[in-house]
């Protein structure tokens, strides 16, 4: 087999050069079944599948400048070339660019500081259409979302709207492993951030994910929950069945923190203020309001639940965050 990389960059267009600039928009997104646990850690291959929902208007702009020297400014700050965000972004796009080309990278956040959403995803899958917009290329969408996949696993979802699969694949080159758009918008479906902590995470996702998989016995169980819990939530995404929906990817995204729990060192997010918010939820739920939570590798809590249930949920937790799921314009 060739490099599967070298391989994929043999399947983008030349480099023409008939843009000085170009700009671009990804949503961020919130997974209902999660992707935990890599099969390849260099092509980001994942263990199983996933799906997730887009979440509209909340991602990340950014403009790429053909430059004499690579800077970054994010969220009107100049980042350091030394630091991990500035090496990780462009060691990604030199997968991607001319190597002769040197770019200046303005990037922005669309969604609520506050919300602690802001997630590699948009960043790597806007990485990927602003450089074709840069190029002038119209990459098939599967090839996008296989390029942004080898900036981070979950960015290959952000390439698309509305309910998005990620296909696991099998090949070893990862040519079948990408994501796909499963159902448009619902417009009634809402997603809460219940902000427990803004600080930086004491373990990142990737290094979580790779302790996991080595060192929590639990997480043999975890490919079987997914085969559980990923053709239901796919189901009640088409029906817009919503107590499947949310039961489902509450149980899943307990499932994955519990392998992380049981892994060592043990990986705890989880604050004091997220159990109480969960058992707030769950106190909500038995009092007849469908309202269920889901949580990434972090503290925080994404509250999923349907129009009609907002004002009870604004009253319960004044701090949230309403997102709705709709495409930015
Ligand atoms: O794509 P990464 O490496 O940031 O990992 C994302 C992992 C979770 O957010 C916890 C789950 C998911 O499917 O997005």
């Amino acid at each position: 087999m060739s490099d599967p990389i070298r391989h994929l960059q043999s399947l983008l267009p030349p480099h023409n050069t008939r843009h000085e600039s170009a700009t671009a928009y990804a949503p961020a997104n919130i997974a209902l079944c999660k992707y935990w646990g890599k099969r390849d850690s260099r092509l980001k291959l994942p263990v199983t599948g996933s799906l997730s929902v887009s979440l509209g208007a909340h991602g990340t702009r950014m403009t790429l400048r053909r430059a004499e020297a690579d800077t970054l400014v994010l969220n009107g700050e100049a980042v350091d070339p030394g630091t991990a965000t500035f090496r990780r972004l462009f060691a990604f796009l030199d997968l991607i660019r001319d190597p002769a080309h040197r770019l200046t990278i303005n990037s922005h956040n669309t969604i609520p500081i506050a919300a602690g959403l802001a997630s590699s995803a948009s960043a790597f899958a806007c990485a990927v259409k602003a450089l074709e917009a840069l190029y002038g290329w119209d990459l098939p969408p599967q090839l996008r979302s296989i390029l942004a996949r080898l900036g981070s696993g979950s960015a290959s979802r952000s390439v698309f709207d509305g309910f998005v699969e990620w296909h696991a694949g099998s090949a070893p080159d990862g040519m079948d492993s990408f994501a796909e758009p499963v159902a448009p918008v619902w417009p009634e479906f809402r997603i809460g951030i219940l902000t427990v902590s803004e600080a930086p995470k004491p373990v990142g996702s990737t290094e979580a994910m790779e302790r996991t998989v080595r060192t929590a016995p639990l997480y043999t169980a975890w490919p079987a929950q997914v085969a559980h819990d990923l053709p239901r939530i796919r189901q009640a995404v088409l029906d817009r069945d919503f107590e499947t929906l949310g039961q489902t990817a509450e149980h899943n995204a307990l499932a994955m923190h519990a392998t992380m729990i049981a892994s060592w060192p043990p990986v705890i997010y989880w604050l004091p203020e997220t159990t109480d918010h969960l058992h707030a939820v769950h106190r909500l739920r038995a009092e007849g309001l469908p309202v269920y939570a889901t949580l990434d590798a972090g503290p925080n809590l994404k509250l999923l639940y349907t129009a009609e249930a907002g004002n009870d949920l604004k009253a319960a937790f004044p701090q949230l965050i309403q997102i709705e799921h709709t495409p930015a314009p």
